[in-house]
């Protein structure tokens, strides 16, 4: 997710467990074919056969509607040694909606096909090709043809966000729209939109149908969520991870970031991740009120290490 999921965040999250795979930060892709630093940058993961520490593949996600540089840009990924390919037409962002990237494209299913198909011919047949999709822009008309045209166009999986881009992320998610496509669809379809706890895991899957699920902002809320889907059988108890585990996680992301960024920057991270984990979590409630004028990422830290 731009902006609050990077590299050290998916390697903290998958390696409390649950996670089949993860997705990069959406790349943009204008009329240029990128330098290898900037794919790089991105999923530093490459360097390490496109895997967390974890072992969980990282697959890279682009964004853009120019045939021949998703091609060519993808072709790139594939070299450099990212394990799949996802291609984005779900963001809502009004500057990329108007240089033709993300949701907008749903307009034109055709459009979409064009894109994936494009892709799929640039990278070999063994690298998956996934798409990430919205229900629509204003309305959900053309979802079963945009998750066709998607299909047919060679993708391995089909990952909807149950919302059209005008619905933005106005709870609730509408997983029962997943079902028709679900039932249409001979990939896999991936449910996504408000899955923040078990129990809107089990719903999800009631209304959609669908066996699997992405996180997103609830990977934040509660990292230890796609553990507790992954170990979930129907009358299991399962436990979330406790606060004192979840402060180590913190602090040694923390650590990590700190070997890579400036100390400002991994403070806003740090305050960004506490300020989503207050919802879930009374703790983090107290916590965030303690740090939340803090400027200083050591006083944060201390604070955390005082609350275990
Ligand atoms: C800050 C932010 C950044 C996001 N960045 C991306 C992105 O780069 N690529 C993507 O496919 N989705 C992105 N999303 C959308 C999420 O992946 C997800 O589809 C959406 O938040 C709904 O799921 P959730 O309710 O589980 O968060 C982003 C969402 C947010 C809030």
């Amino acid at each position: 997710m731009e902006g609050v999921i990077n590299h050290h965040m998916r390697q903290a999250l998958t390696s409390v467990g649950g996670y089949d795979a993860c997705v990069t930060e959406f790349l943009r892709i204008t009329d240029q074919r990128l330098p290898s630093r900037v794919f790089k940058r991105l999923s530093p993961e490459l360097a390490q056969q496109g895997q967390t520490t974890s072992g969980v593949p990282v697959i890279l996600q682009l964004l853009g509607s120019d045939l021949e540089m998703m091609a060519a840009n993808a072709h790139k990924a594939v070299q450099l040694g990212a394990p799949a390919i996802d291609i984005n037409f779900g963001c809502p962002s009004k500057f990329v909606n108007r240089k033709m990237g993300g949701s907008i494209l749903l307009r034109e299913p055709e459009r979409v096909h064009a894109i994936v198909a494009a892709v799929r011919k640039a990278v070999d047949a063994a690298i998956p090709v996934t798409a990430k999709m919205r229900l629509g822009y204003e309305d959900d008309m053309l979802a079963l043809d945009n998750a066709l045209a998607i299909e047919a166009a060679g993708a391995t999986e089909l990952t909807v966000h149950a919302r059209t881009k005008i619905e933005g992320y106005t709870p609730p998610a509408r997983w029962e729209a997943l079902a028709p496509l679900r039932e249409a669809l001979i990939i896999p379809l991936i449910a996504n939109g408000d899955i923040r706890s078990l129990d809107d895991y089990r719903r999800c899957v009631a209304a959609s149908g669908c066996v699997d699920v992405m996180l997103g902002r609830g990977a934040l809320n509660d990292p230890s969520l796609a553990r507790q889907i992954k170990q979930y059988k129907p009358g299991d108890t399962i436990v979330p991870m406790d606060w004192c585990d979840i402060t180590s996680l913190i602090l040694v992301t923390s650590e990590q970031m700190e070997q890579e960024y400036l100390k400002k920057h991994v403070l806003m991270r740090i305050k960004q991740w506490l300020g989503m984990l207050r919802r879930d979590h009374q703790k983090g409630q107290q916590v965030f009120d303690e740090i939340r004028r803090m400027k200083i990422l050591e006083d944060v830290k201390g604070v955390l290490r005082k609350g275990k």
